[in-house]
């Protein structure tokens, strides 16, 4: 099977000498090819030009779409996501408009134990019919590759059963995905008198049992006040690497908690949250691997302080922008809204924006090589718009769904 895009009026971040991420200035300008094709054989990129480049051999392709007026962009990359989850939880959300705070509702015993005790009713077939659900709207929204944590279980039995739904949507979606171990969380209820009993579970029980059925790519900490403290997450970030999981933590969403560094210091993949974010975090963050990874959907949703995405760009760090599509904080896995909310909250270009929600979350989710942008040998993972004057359309127009035709795997898939 070969596609063939032609008249595309700007091919968006097609790259000639793949990088794994762009960082500070560099995110400030965007390669745009104008007037441009994309040759697309299997499930993959073959090649990709401006119209008077165009191979003779190409214009026999099985599949031919005119791509006039029309934008070329890589698929979105969401590299934080909860998506499997037993239910919305909408009723919190109306106590917080009426005045209760996040913490607030989580000590009373809402918020994350409450999902984890609607989870331990539901079976694995309806978390796995529920969530496919959730995959397939935000294929419509541009997304080509998405990281699902577990961490509503809060004990074995049920942190298995969210990876092993993870596992099965891996197989039947055709979208990318990424598993992650988050069996911290939350301090489970029975757990509150002596949280080190919680953290011993999740190293001795926890981490060797989802290790034992393949069933995590990375390990995940809620690293935050009253939740889990640095030292909490220093011994189970050692104990899932040994296991080979790379860490990707919650960090620094409600206060200077010491996450980020911890992070650093066991060369997270990525650091995700950053709303206390200061100097010293900044130059922890500096020259490492670790991938900074702004949430806009939670802070807007509960309406608390945005991270310094301006101040870490100007710094010269890198900064991914991913949903955190979750029924607490953040049910909406809209990546166009998501950039959108990057430029208007934070200040982000359009530019910065897109390699936000593209390569950098590819990097961060482990997937730069394959995902992220538009280049020779890279999965075809591609999204053409509707109609639109420019690239700024994309952040400017907000509420509406700009994607026309999405392409996953060399296949239209609508
Ligand atoms: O990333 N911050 C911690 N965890 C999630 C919230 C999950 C929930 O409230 O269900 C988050 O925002
Ligand atoms: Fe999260």
């Amino acid at each position: 099977m070969s596609l063939l895009i032609q008249h595309i009026k700007a091919l968006v971040l097609a790259e000639d000498e793949p990088k794994s991420f762009y960082a500070g200035k560099e995110m400030a300008t965007l390669s745009l090819l104008k007037n441009a094709w994309l040759y697309i054989e299997g499930s993959q990129i073959s090649d990709f030009g401006t119209m008077d480049t165009l191979p003779n051999t190409y214009k026999e392709a099985s599949q031919i779409i005119d791509a006039s007026d029309r934008f070329v962009f890589p698929s979105y990359c969401d590299s934080h996501t909860h998506l499997v989850y037993p239910e919305s939880r909408e009723i919190e959300y109306v106590n917080k408009i009426k005045g209760l705070s996040y913490e607030e509702i989580a000590k009373q015993g809402g918020g994350i134990l409450n999902s984890a005790k609607k989870m331990a009713e539901k079976s694995e077939d309806e978390l796995f019919d529920e969530a496919m659900l959730r995959l397939n709207e935000i294929i419509r929204y541009g997304t080509g590759a998405v990281e699902i944590k577990s961490g509503y279980g809060l004990n074995t039995t049920n942190e298995l059963k969210m990876l092993r739904v993870i596992k099965r949507l891996k197989a039947s979606s055709m979208l990318e995905i990424k598993a992650t171990l988050l069996g911290a969380h939350a301090i489970p209820m029975e757990y509150k008198a002596n949280p080190s009993a919680y953290v011993d579970l999740v190293i001795n029980e926890m981490i060797p049992q989802v290790a034992a059925e393949d069933l995590a790519d990375y390990i995940d900490v809620f690293c935050d006040k009253g939740f889990f403290t640095p030292e909490d997450t220093d011994r189970i970030l050692n104990a899932g690497m040994k296991y080979g999981m790379r860490a990707k933590i919650h960090a620094n969403e409600l206060d200077y908690s010491g996450g980020i560094q911890v992070g650093v210091k066991y060369n997270a993949l990525s650091v995700d949250h950053l709303e206390f974010t200061s100097d010293a975090e900044i130059d922890a963050l500096k020259n490492t691997e670790t991938m900074p990874t702004i949430l806009p959907g939670a802070a807007f949703f509960l309406n608390m302080r945005y991270a310094p995405a301006r101040k870490m760009i100007d710094a010269g760090l890198p900064v991914a922008l991913a949903s955190d599509f979750n029924p607490g904080s953040s049910p909406s896995g809209n990546m166009q809204l998501i950039q959108a909310m990057g430029s208007i909250l934070y200040k982000m270009t359009p530019e910065e924006g897109i390699y936000a929600t593209t390569i950098n979350t590819a990097y961060a989710m482990g997937l730069s090589e394959t995902h992220g942008s538009i280049a020779k040998g890279k999965v075809a993972n591609v999204f053409i718009s509707k109609a639109i004057p420019s690239i700024e359309y994309m952040p400017y127009s907000y509420g509406d769904n700009k994607v026309e035709t999405i392409i996953l795997r060399g296949k239209i898939i609508s």
